[in-house]
C-alpha cells in the first residue's frame, strides 16, 4: 500500500504544508508572514493569528496540487517543537482534528531533526554517520547523525543562535526582519576583511554568539558617534565583515568536530544554511579536507513542511506515532 502523508509546519513565521508519497516529496506550499517585518522580529501573537488564517488554504493547496483526496492519507504529521507555543498550537490542533476526523495516525516531528532530514529530500543523500551543522534563528548545533531518527548533539550554542546574531546585527544597522538574507546580499559586494570583531572562545564543540553581537553594537555606536553616516557609507563592508566572522566561528567548530570524530561526510541545514557565504565556505573547506559535503536546496533550508514530511515518512516506517493527547513542546 502507498504511504501518503500530509505534513504541517507552524513553529515560527511560515505556515507550510507538504504531501509526501512513498518517501518522495510531491509539493511544499509555504505562506510567509510579512506582518513581522515592521516590528523587527517575530511577534508571537501575530504569528499565531496568521497561522490560523493561512492553515486551511495552505493545506487545501497542498492536497489539490498533489491530486489526492483527504481520505487517501495514511497519517497526518505536524511540528511538535521546538518553536513558539502559540504558533505550534495552531498546527498541532489542526493536525489532531484532521487525524481524528480521518481516523489515521498522528506523527509529531521535532523541527530540528526535520531540518537535518531535509538532506534526504533530493540526491545526493548523505551516508551515515555524517555531521550536520544545524543553524537557524533559534539553534546552532553540531549533530552526529547516525540514522534518520538517531542523532546526537555534539555541541550547541550556550547563548544566542547564529541566526539571531545575523538578525540582531541587521536590526542595529537598520535593516528589516529577517535581516540574515539582507546581510548576505550586501556582504556579497563588501570586503570581509575590512573590520575585525573579537571572537568569543568556548569550550569543546559549543558556540557563543552573544559576545560578538555586543562587540558589533559597541563598534557601530563608536563609529557612528564619529561619523553619523558611517553605516550608510560602509554598509557592504560591515555586512561582509560580520558575516565573515560568524562563518569563521561556525567553521572552526565544524572542522574540530570532523577531526575528533573522523567523519568526512559533512552537511549544513537550517535557515542560515541558505547563506551564500556559508555555502561556498563549506564547499571550499570540503575540497581542501577531502570532505563530501551536503547542502540542501534553498527551498528546504528555511522553514518548510517538506522537511517535516520527510521526517514523518521515516517515523511512519517505524510506527512512531503520538496520541491525540500529544502537546506542543516549545523547548523540545
Ligand atoms: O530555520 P529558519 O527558517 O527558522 C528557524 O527555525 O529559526 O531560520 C531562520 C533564520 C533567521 O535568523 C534568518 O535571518 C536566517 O535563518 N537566514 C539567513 C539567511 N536566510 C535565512 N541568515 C543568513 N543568510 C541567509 N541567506
Ligand atoms: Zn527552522
Amino acid at each position: 500500500m502507498d504511504i501518503k502523508l500530509l505534513a504541517i509546519e507552524s513553529s515560527c513565521d511560515e505556515t507550510s504544508a507538504s504531501v509526501i508519497i512513498n518517501g518522495k516529496i510531491i509539493n511544499n506550499i509555504i505562506a510567509t508572514q510579512d506582518v513581522h517585518r515592521k516590528y523587527g522580529g517575530v511577534v508571537p501573537e501575530l504569528a499565531s493569528r496568521a497561522h490560523q488564517k493561512n492553515i486551511v488554504p495552505v493545506v487545501d493547496e497542498a492536497l489539490r496540487q498533489a491530486g489526492i483526496a483527504k481520505s487517501e492519507l495514511s497519517a497526518i504529521a505536524f511540528t511538535q517543537g521546538p518553536g513558539l507555543l502559540g504558533a505550534l498550537l495552531v498546527g498541532a490542533s489542526f493536525a489532531k482534528a484532521m487525524a481524528m476526523a480521518l481516523q489515521v495516525p498522528l506523527i509529531g516531528v521535532n523541527h530540528m531533526q526535520a531540518h537535518i532530514l531535509a538532506h534526504f529530500i533530493e540526491e545526493p543523500k548523505p551516508e551515515f554517520p555524517f555531521l550536520c551543522l544545524t543553524v537557524s534563528g533559534g539553534h546552532t548545533q553540531i549533530v552526529l547523525v547516525k540514522s534518520p531518527l538517531e542523532m546526537e548533539v555534539l555541541g550547541e550554542t550556550q547563548d544566542d543562535a547564529v541566526g539571531e546574531a545575523f538578525d540582531k546585527t541587521a536590526k542595529i544597522i537598520g535593516l528589516p526582519y529577517p535581516g540574515g538574507p539582507l546581510i548576505d546580499q550586501y556582504a556579497q559586494k563588501g570586503n570581509p576583511l575590512r573590520f575585525e570583531f573579537p571572537e568569543t572562545s568556548t569550550p569543546g564543540l559549543n558556540f557563543s554568539f552573544s559576545g560578538i553581537k555586543t562587540a558589533i553594537l559597541y563598534f557601530l555606536q563608536r563609529e557612528v558617534k564619529k561619523d553619523p553616516d558611517f553605516v550608510k557609507n560602509n554598509l557592504e563592508d560591515i555586512c561582509a565583515s560580520v558575516q565573515h566572522t560568524l562563518i569563521k566561528m561556525l567553521m572552526q567548530k565544524l572542522k574540530k568536530a570532523a577531526r575528533q570524530h573522523h567523519i568526512k561526510h559533512i552537511g549544513i541545514a537550517g535557515g542560515v544554511s541558505a547563506n551564500s557565504g556559508l555555502r561556498s565556505t563549506l564547499l571550499q573547506e570540503g575540497e581542501k579536507r577531502g570532505w563530501t559535503t551536503f547542502i540542501p536546496q534553498f527551498e528546504y533550508c528555511t522553514d518548510n513542511a517538506a522537511m517535516i514530511a520527510m521526517a514523518a515518512h521515516y517515523k511512519f516506517l517505524e510506527k512512531e506515532f503520538v496520541g491525540l493527547d500529544a502537546v506542543p513542546n516549545p523547548r523540545m
